[in-house]
This record gives structure tokens, sequence and C-alpha cells, in this order.
């Protein structure tokens, strides 16, 4: 009796698990380093919904704001690892993997407007440089705009020459330390999760970033002014573990792309409003300056930093260059 008991229990434990077992969720971590109240932090919000919604619970997204999971720099590795299975890291954090030709992104003054951007990200070239993942074990899904950089200090930089001298943070891109070095200052990479107690204790004394990073890092708290230089942008490749995409049964993969091509819309339709917003909420703050640039210090400063375009050709290869410089029209 005590023998069929047992087994009977068993059996009713299974009966009861089996479907739940039969329904267990895919999950997909999606590990950011910004905050929710970015572009970025609301497009992988709304991912989330849609995904959940469209495959009626079949899919969970867990996203991790904030370098809640990974910091930058350890987050690629995570990625392949399949630790995660979902990142948006901004282009200039794919060197390390050998993916250099992203760093086309950090170019100074290539892209005037997002109408440009979108020629590259949404033409040939993005494709291109989503080619170049395949290979390392990911797959490129989307491009996620942040907005256009601005630079911060502790003293008014308005010229090349108010730069020299000054450690100025920058992500792990050799275009952006080569920028920095342009304008005679010394670029130090950090993670951004580091960025706001290295600028507070005065490991470094600047950064770039777009206004949404600026100010929902707090980054205004320890920083005295701020030039509109809009000297390039953030964008952001949505990317994901290859093994893990592939290995999807064929009808979820399809409603996540749908999804995912319905949240790079969302995003890219707020990412300029949130920057703006962003400045503005700044300017509120009252603690940090905002430089606007003459036309003759913006020139000065285009001046001094489109070098950088030349020392990187071999880099980010000729084609690819050529090819961005076609698109929208830029000439060096
Ligand atoms: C940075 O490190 O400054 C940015 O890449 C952070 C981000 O993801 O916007």
């Amino acid at each position: 009796m005590k023998r069929f008991c047992t087994l009977a229990t068993a059996c009713l434990a299974l009966m009861l698990a089996g479907p739940a077992l039969a329904q267990a969720p895919i999950v997909i971590k999606f590990s950011h380093v910004v905050a929710l109240d970015t572009p970025k932090g609301k497009g992988a919000e709304y991912f989330k919904k849609l995904a959940e919604e469209r495959t009626k619970g079949r899919v969970k997204v867990e996203v991790f704001p904030n370098s809640s999971l990974f910091k930058d720099g350890e987050e690629m590795e995570a990625l392949q690892l399949g630790s995660v299975q979902m990142l948006a890291p901004s282009v200039a954090k794919f060197g390390p993997l050998g993916a250099r030709e992203f760093e086309v992104f950090d170019l100074p003054y290539i892209f005037d407007n997002f109408d440009e951007l979108h020629k590259v990200t949404d033409g040939p070239v993005g494709k291109k440089l989503f080619q170049k993942l395949e290979g390392k074990g990911l797959i490129g899904l989307a491009f996620w705009d942040n907005g256009f950089k601005v630079m911060s200090a502790n003293k008014p930089i308005r010229m090349p020459a108010d730069y020299k001298g000054l450690k100025m943070r920058v992500q792990s891109s050799k275009v952006l330390g080569d920028e920095m070095k342009a304008l005679g200052a010394i670029p130090q990479q950090l993670a951004f999760s580091e960025v706001y107690q290295a600028l507070q204790t005065g490991v470094v004394d600047g950064t770039e970033n777009p206004p949404s990073n600026f100010y929902t890092q707090k980054m205004f708290e320890v920083q005295k002014f701020l030039a509109m230089t809009n000297h390039g942008v953030i964008e952001y490749a949505v990317i994901v573990n290859k093994k893990f995409w592939d290995g999807l049964p064929a009808d979820i993969r399809t409603t996540l792309e749908g999804a995912m091509k319905d949240a790079t819309k969302y995003t890219n339709d707020i990412a300029k409003k949130e920057n703006d917003d962003a400045l503005e909420a700044v300017k509120k703050s009252g603690k940090t300056e905002i430089l606007v640039l003459t036309p003759e210090q913006k020139a000065a400063m285009k001046n001094a930093l489109v070098g950088v375009h030349k020392e990187n050709e071999s880099r980010i290869t000729k084609p690819i260059l050529e090819e961005v410089y076609k698109a929208v029209d830029f000439k060096p």
C-alpha cells in the first residue's frame, strides 16, 4: 500500500507538472548599461512587451538595465557564451570583438542629422556590418538610435585649445580615442557605469555622450559645462547569440523579428525627443552651463577633428568608408 501511494503521488505530481514543464517559457535575458528613461531603456521595455504579448507568454524577456547584470566590457563575452541572449551595445564597443568597421559611426561630423544616419543603418552598409558578426557567434537584428553627442568638463570648452591636457573618458573605440588626442586631450577608456564616480573624484576631467545619458547618469551634478558640439552619434546594434536565435522554433523567431522591427521604429522615433527633453532637464537643474558654439567655434572643432577620418581609414576599411561618404554625401 505504501509503495502504491508513493507511486501514485509521484504520478500525480508528474501529471500536474507535465503541462507546466511543456509550457516553460523561452527566456531571453536582455542586458544593457543605460537607465530605463532613455531611448535604449524604453526600447528594451517595449520589445519585452511586444515579444511577450505576441508569443502569448511563450517567450519571457528579462531586461537588466543600468549594468545591473553586466558592465560594458563584460557583456559581449557573456553574449558569446550564452549567459545572456540579447544586448544593444553602442557601435563603439565592437572593436575589441574584431568588428572594427562598426567604428565608422564614431567618426566626427560624418552625419548631419538622423536621416543621414538612417541612410547607412537601413542601407547596404548596415547589412554588411551585420554580416561581420556571424563568424563571431552573433546575429545583428537592428540598429537603435540614441543621439548626437555633446562634450562636458568643469571648464568652458568652446575651442580645440580648451581641451588641451584634459583627461576625457571615452568608450572602447580607437576612433574616439583619436578624436580626443586630435583635440590635445588625454583619452581614458572606462566602463559606462564608472563614469559618474570618475568625474566626481577627478579620475577624469570630462566626457562625451548624448544628453539622455548625461542627464540620466546624473553627470550634470559633477560637470559644470556642456558644449553643444554635436560632433558625433551614439548608435546601438541590437545583437543576439546566434546559436540561441537559430535554435528557436521558426514561428517564435518570426514573431520576435516582427516585435524587434516595431520596437526599432518606436525607439528611433522617440530618440530625438528623449535627448531634447534631457537637455532641457539639464538646463533646469541649473548645475551645468550649456555652451552653444558660434559658427567659428564649430568650424574650428571640425577642422581639428577631421583628420581622424584619414587616420582610421584602414581600420574602418576604405570600401566601407567610401560607401558611407557616398550615402551621406560627406567630403572629408
Ligand atoms: C557609453 O559607454 O558611454 C555608452 O555606450 C553607453 C550607452 O550604452 O549608451
